[in-house]
Order: C-alpha cells, then structure tokens, then sequence
C-alpha cells in the first residue's frame, strides 16, 4: 500500500542533521546566517563579507575582506578550454544548463585534489560563476566574446558589467548585492541537501555544486522568480492582475513566488527585496509591473494566506536592472554557491554518508518467470 502521506510529506519537519550555518524561521527576522539576522547583513553588509562568512566562519577584518575581494577579482578571467565548451552550447539552451557544464568544466580544468584546496576552489566559483553566464550569454547572443577580467568592485557589478557592457549605476550594484545576500543561505533546502549528500560520499566540490545547480533549477525551487515574471508580465494593471489571479486560484493553479515549505507567514527576505523593487520602479518610471506585484501580493494573501517568498519580488526587481528573465536563477547560483559550498565542508568535518531507507511498496518476493514463459 502506498503511503499517500509518506510519500507527499517531502520529509517536512523531519530534522536531517545538523548545521552551524543558518536558522530559518527561528530567531530573529527568521533567518540568520551564522547567528547574523538577514536584515542587518542585507542593511549593513557587503556580499564579499557574507561569503567570506560563511566560507571561513567569521566575518572578515577590514585588511581580511580587502585581500579577499582582491583574490576574488584576480579570479574572474575564464581559462580558454571553459570558453571554447561555453561557445558551443547552443543559444537555446537553459543558462542553469550553461551554470552545470560550466561548474563541472571548471571541476575538470581546476580539479579539487584534496578537500584542503577547498577554499580555493571556493573562491574561484565565488569569482568565476557570473563570468561563465555572461560569457556564453554575451556570444550566443551578442557575437562577442567578452573580456571577463574587469575591475569592477564587488561581484555584483561585475555581473551586470559584463551584462550590459557598463558600469552599474549605484542603485542597480547595490540592489545585486542585496539581493546576493538574501539568496546566499538557506540551511537544509533541496539544493544545499543535494549537494550534502554529495559530499558525504567524499566527492569533489565541484560534483557538489553540480548536483546542487542542477536541484536548483526546478521551478519549485529557484525557477520560482523567473516563472513568477513570466506571469506579472502578461498583466497590464492591477485591476488585470487581481481577476487573472483569481481565475488561477478558482483553477487551483500554484502562483509562482508565493508560498514556502518552512516560512509560515512571510519570508523574512520579502520586505527587503519589496523595497529594492519600490525603489527601481521609481528610478525607471515603471507604473504598472510593481502595483502589479503589490496586487498579487494582497490577493494571495486576503484569499489563501499565502505570501510571497524570496523570489516573487526578485522579479520585478531583476526586470527593472533590465536582466533579461532566463539569467534570474544564474544569479542565484552565483550567490547560493557560497551556502552550498559552506554546507560541504561542513558535511566533510563531521560525515557520515547519507544513506536514508524507504518504505517498500513494490510486489511480494516472487521468483523469476524465464522470458520465453512471459505472456
Ligand atoms: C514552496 C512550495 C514548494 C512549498 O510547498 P509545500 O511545503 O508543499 O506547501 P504548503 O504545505 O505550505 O502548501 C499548503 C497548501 O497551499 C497550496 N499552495 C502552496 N503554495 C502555493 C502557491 N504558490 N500557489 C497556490 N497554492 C499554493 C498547496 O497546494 C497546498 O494546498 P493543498 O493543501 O490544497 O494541497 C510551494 O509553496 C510552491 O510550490 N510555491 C510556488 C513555487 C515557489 O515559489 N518556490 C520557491 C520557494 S522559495
């Protein structure tokens, strides 16, 4: 008999193991990242620092995060063997796709011999991952193969550089680094667990942010903000908004952005992208994709309670900066690779693999019918 409860239950609420990096919905706002509540590391913080958080466990020095964004930065170029398999994956192609073949290229060409080069290797994914997007981005695209080696200062800047050929405006580094920060961490979500389990095997660190890239990419999980756009961006009005959401609520449809396996009333990392995406509106003279938003907003929640997540208000946000849809979940890969890898490591310092059992719901033992004898 199959367990209907069993088998949808998704392992809710089942504690899985245990971590030092992250609270989520406990303490504080609802999430911490190694005790720091997520609104003061978005208010006050540089995203360098969060990485350098949670790859070293503390947050840097002054002279600590100078050296360290000084090796991220001498980081960013693309060795030739990554460029040549980036130029030869089709226009078409998903970019997470681009994200998995470029991780696991680099794992060939800078292979993790040992898990004391995991910093290392840390650090080059922290450095290279927006270099790999926008480079296949920029040629199947543009036709241009671009330099990735710029100066920019934080990792933020250098992906929409790289993206628009220009130096961000204020406005638009500071929202990409916000929004890394609040993507960065997550404890146990299905990507950072895949690439746990990957690690308790004693696999490389480049097998774990592969496997992880690869869980990311559903549209249950990190796919949320880009479906979430495609959806906002067929309404024309608030008013068009509330009556398409209704019908999608009457037809029992899953709204992307909203809703979340832990969170039970609002997402901690929802005010603050709400108010980024406010802030853009205003600077690009948008009237109708924000009171779009904010209608969806109130609509889920007067009619079913549910909230919007990281993700929904990530859409706008990211249309606003003008990156295109298909490069939103790429972003969050460039920022989860620090949780992801952070996980690893600590899965390594205390591992025993990960080996669950199921219920069995299959035949009873019968013996083997020889093929000639089969109806
Ligand atoms: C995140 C998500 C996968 C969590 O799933 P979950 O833990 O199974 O969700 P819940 O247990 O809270 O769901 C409770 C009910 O609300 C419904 N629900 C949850 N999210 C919903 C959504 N976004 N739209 C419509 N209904 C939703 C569920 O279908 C369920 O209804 P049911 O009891 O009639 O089956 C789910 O909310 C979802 O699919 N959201 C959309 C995708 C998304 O934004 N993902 C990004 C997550 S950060």
């Amino acid at each position: 008999m199959v367990d209907k409860a069993l088998g949808g239950a998704g392992l809710r609420g089942q504690v899985a193991g245990q971590t030092a990096l992250c609270t989520v919905g406990q303490t504080g706002s609802g999430l911490t990242y190694c005790g720091y509540d997520i609104s003061e590391l978005a208010e006050k913080a540089q995203f360098e620092e969060v990485s350098f958080l949670l790859s070293r466990g503390e947050l840097p020095t002054a002279s600590e995060l100078a050296e360290y964004k000084a090796k991220l930065k001498s980081l960013r170029g693309l060795p030739d063997a990554l460029k040549t398999v980036l130029e030869n994956i089709p226009k078409d192609a998903h970019p997470m796709d681009v994200m998995r073949t470029g991780c696991s290229m680099l794992g060939n060409l800078e292979m993790e011999l040992d898990f004391s080069q995991a910093n290392d290797a840390i650090d080059r994914m922290v450095a290279l991952f927006p270099s790999i997007i926008c480079y296949w981005y920029r040629f199947t695209h543009d036709g241009v193969r671009i330099e990735t080696q710029t100066d920019d200062d934080s990792v933020g800047a250098h992906f929409l550089n790289l993206l628009h050929d220009k130096a961000p405006s204020e406005l638009f580094a500071q929202v990409m680094n916000v929004s890394l920060i609040l993507y960065a961490e997550h404890e146990f979500n299905a990507s950072t667990f895949t690439g746990r389990v990957c690690a308790s095997t004693l696999s490389d660190i480049h097998s774990c942010v592969t496997g992880a890239i690869g869980t990311l990419r559903g549209p249950l999980h990190g796919g949320a903000n880009e479906a979430a756009m495609d959806m906002i961006q067929n309404f024309t009005s608030a008013e068009h908004a509330e009556q398409e959401v209704m019908g999608m609520l009457e037809r029992k449809d899953k709204i992307m952005g909203f809703g979340h396996a832990i969170y039970r009333e609002s997402d901690p990392r929802n005010v603050i992208i709400k108010k980024f995406s406010e802030k853009l509106a205003a600077e690009v003279g948008d009237d109708v994709l924000y009171p779009v938003s904010v209608r969806c907003e109130e609509v889920m929640w007067r009619e079913k309670k549910l909230f919007c997540n990281a993700d929904f208000f990530h859409a706008s946000a990211y249309h606003f900066m003008d990156i295109p849809t298909k490069l939103f979940t790429p972003i969050f890969v460039m920022s989860r690779v620090t949780g992801w890898t952070a996980h690893v490591k600590e899965q390594r310092a205390n591992n025993r693999i990960i080996r669950p059992s199921a219920d069995y719901t299959g035949p009873d033992a019968r013996s083997y019918t020889p093929i000639e004898s089969r109806g």
